[in-house]
């Protein structure tokens, strides 16, 4: 087992209302902004430790921009873009971002733009910011949905077995769990570059679009934060999608909602769950019992499987579940 991915950094959202997106990752998911740079604003999560969390993107339509990764050294970058660079995904080296060093951005087979580094700017609090206890990045927010850092992204893939194979040997994640339909396809697969048990998700997008969203997920302190986030939303208008519920895969409790641009996002919380074993086996979800819904709570909602960004002219094919 190699680590050479560190973690997931953050990533780049797009959106047609940059200003409500932007208050709505400020005043209700409790991030600060700290850059603005042309039509992108850059947030920062109270517990992480690098500058920027989430960017930002004014753009036509919503969507997601890059994801950005860290290494774990220089040399698992260099091993990394080696691979990469071999398989034709790279697209060459920036310093354009405010956090980082040089960045390597490539792309999946999907068309997903992802940017890997080792070299980054750690944030360094303000007075306004700076915490009670120094092994924390930023003081305790305590308002909003008070989201702790970025925990995952759910992407949408024309086709899953390729991002399979770009997570597992390209970036050299291990796959935790997986759902499998009777005809043999894969139809989703979560993967963890940590200890955690998932960092990056793919699932099969239902109109066959290329480089799409399902959701990204932010990670709180508690069940009960979530569930004064539903709140919060309601009171700010913010769109409820479904939630908060359970997840039989994984067992996130969860809630959906979409930010003023669209994007789905999520907020969730594991509990104490993480994956230790280094010789795991991958747990494959049937299509029975992904029909099954979640682990508890209300069936899976429609839009679920008809929803993503940016949004494209086509009808769902059929929905999980
Ligand atoms: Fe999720």
């Amino acid at each position: 087992m190699i680590r050479d991915i560190a973690h997931l950094s953050s990533v780049e959202l797009y959106t047609p209302v940059l200003d409500d997106t932007v208050a709505f990752f400020r005043d209700l998911m409790a991030m600060e902004v700290v850059d603005r740079r042309g039509d992108s604003v850059y947030l920062h999560a109270w517990d992480d430790y690098e500058l920027f969390t989430v960017k930002v993107t004014g753009h036509h339509t919503s969507g997601v921009g890059r994801t950005w990764l860290r290494a774990s050294s220089e040399e698992a970058l260099a091993r990394r873009v080696a691979l990469l660079e071999a398989e034709g995904l790279g697209e060459g080296w920036s310093e354009d971002e405010p956090a980082y060093g040089p960045v390597f951005h490539f792309t999946d087979f999907d068309g997903h733009k992802f940017g890997l580094y080792w070299h980054t700017h750690r944030y360094t609090p303000g007075p306004e910011q700076r915490p009670s206890l120094k092994n924390q990045a930023a003081r305790f927010p305590g308002r909003g949905a008070n989201i702790r850092r970025l925990d995952h992204v759910n992407f949408l893939a024309s086709q899953i077995p390729p991002q399979d194979r770009f997570l597992a040997e390209l970036l050299g994640a291990r796959k935790s769990e997986q759902i499998m339909l009777d005809d043999g396809s894969l139809a989703a697969v979560w993967f963890t570059v940590t200890d955690k048990s998932y960092d990056l998700v793919y699932t099969s997008d239902w109109t066959g679009s290329r480089g799409r969203l399902h959701h990204a997920a932010f990670a709180t302190d508690t069940r009960e934060d979530i569930l004064r986030a539903a709140d919060v939303f309601l009171e700010a208008g913010i769109f409820i999608e479904t939630g908060p519920h359970k997840h039989a895969i994984q067992q996130t409790f969860f809630l959906y909602v979409w930010e003023p641009g669209g994007n789905r996002i999520e907020l969730c919380n594991a509990g104490a769950r993480l994956l230790l074993a280094p010789d795991h086996e991958v747990i494959t979800w049937t299509q029975a019992e992904r029909a099954k819904g979640q682990a508890w709570g209300l069936k899976t909602i429609e839009t679920f499987h008809t929803h993503g960004t940016p949004p494209v002219d086509a009808s769902p094919s059929g929905g999980l579940d």
